[in-house]
């Protein structure tokens, strides 16, 4: 995806969850239904009391998940449309099982989205080719965010001095704002954690600057992204996105000062039809017609890569 496609000031552009939340709400639920991530996080750093910060939290999603286990957990997430979300999972419930009325995963619709499902970004928004779940890379991001991506409510109403940082609480917080701005407190974060959100390799430096800003002695950071070496969904990530270099993408984040953390995980949908959907916001059309007619069933084995590191 072109730099102009896939980037709105420094925003990655994300149609699968901007035009699709509650599909991306079942392909959330369908996958890692083990929690093996949660538990690889907690085993580098526990999460009791910790300290949580989930940048690019989309519909929040994983919030609910982090504060069970113990974590004082802040997501920032810089659509708006997607905050509002967010926040509204965290006042109906902290029940991870339990998503927000508008996303409630009912069966799907073969008419796609639902009524109430948040409006896409803009005309161009629903129209952009999707690159996987990264939702639209680009090789070099260093811009910064754009204004209009803030809320009345978020970070970006004020100048950074003027306005109120989050608290780490009980209570999971979320705020508008953007990876290369966090809204938080210099080495006052224990767990950073971001999936498929703006950490796509290089291009992230600004984002990274900004986790290593934020991140306490001993902290952990852990980027969780497609692996398109291995698995038969990153077979079709590789196919239907030739110019995605692991190789590079690899070399990145070693340099960065991350390890790899391969894990084989899995795409477990309710039915065909759901997997259908999932997969119709995850590839361009040509690409999702190709990969159903020859993948019957609504499972999938998924290579993920966590990079990490300690800081
Ligand atoms: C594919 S979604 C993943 C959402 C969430 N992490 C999840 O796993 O459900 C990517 C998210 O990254 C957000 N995003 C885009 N640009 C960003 C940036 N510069 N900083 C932080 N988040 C960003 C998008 O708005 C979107 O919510």
């Amino acid at each position: 995806m072109s730099r102009a496609a896939g980037e709105l000031g420094g925003v990655r552009a994300s149609p699968n969850i901007w035009a699709h939340p509650e599909i991306y709400e079942w392909e959330n639920l369908a996958f890692d239904r083990h929690r093996r991530i949660e538990e690889t996080i907690g085993a580098l750093r526990p999460y009791a009391e910790a300290h949580l910060l989930d940048i690019g939290c989309g519909t929040g999603f994983h919030l609910p998940h982090f504060a069970e286990r113990g974590a004082r957990v802040v997501g920032v997430e810089p659509h708006p449309p997607l905050a509002r979300l967010a926040r509204a999972r965290l006042a109906r419930t902290h029940h991870p099982a339990t998503p927000p009325a508008s996303l409630a995963p009912d069966p799907p619709d073969p008419g796609g989205r639902s009524p109430d499902a948040p409006d896409a970004p803009d005309a161009d928004g629903g129209s952009l080719s999707c690159a996987g779940r990264c939702g639209g890379r680009s090789p070099d991001d260093a811009a910064t965010p754009d204004p209009g991506t803030t809320d009345a409510d978020g970070p970006g109403a004020g100048s950074p001095s003027a306005t109120p940082r989050p608290e780490h609480s009980h209570r999971p917080t979320v705020v508008v704002a953007a990876a290369q701005a966090l809204p938080l407190a210099d080495a006052s974060v224990d767990i950073v954690h971001a999936r498929w959100a703006y950490f796509f390799g290089p291009g992230c430096e600004p984002g990274l600057r900004e986790i290593a800003r934020v991140a306490r002695p001993g902290a952990v950071a852990v980027i969780v992204d497609n692996d398109a070496t291995t698995s038969t969904f990153g077979a079709w990530f590789a196919r239907f996105h030739p110019a995605y270099d692991p190789v590079a993408v690899e070399r990145f984040w070693r340099r960065a000062g991350f390890s790899r953390i391969p894990l084989t995980l899995a795409w477990e949908c309710r039915s065909e039809a759901e997997f259908a959907q999932v997969v119709g916001i995850e590839f361009a059309p040509d690409a999702a017609a190709a990969i159903l007619a020859e993948h019957p069933g609504p499972s999938v084995d998924y290579a993920v890569n966590l990079w990490w590191r300690r800081f």
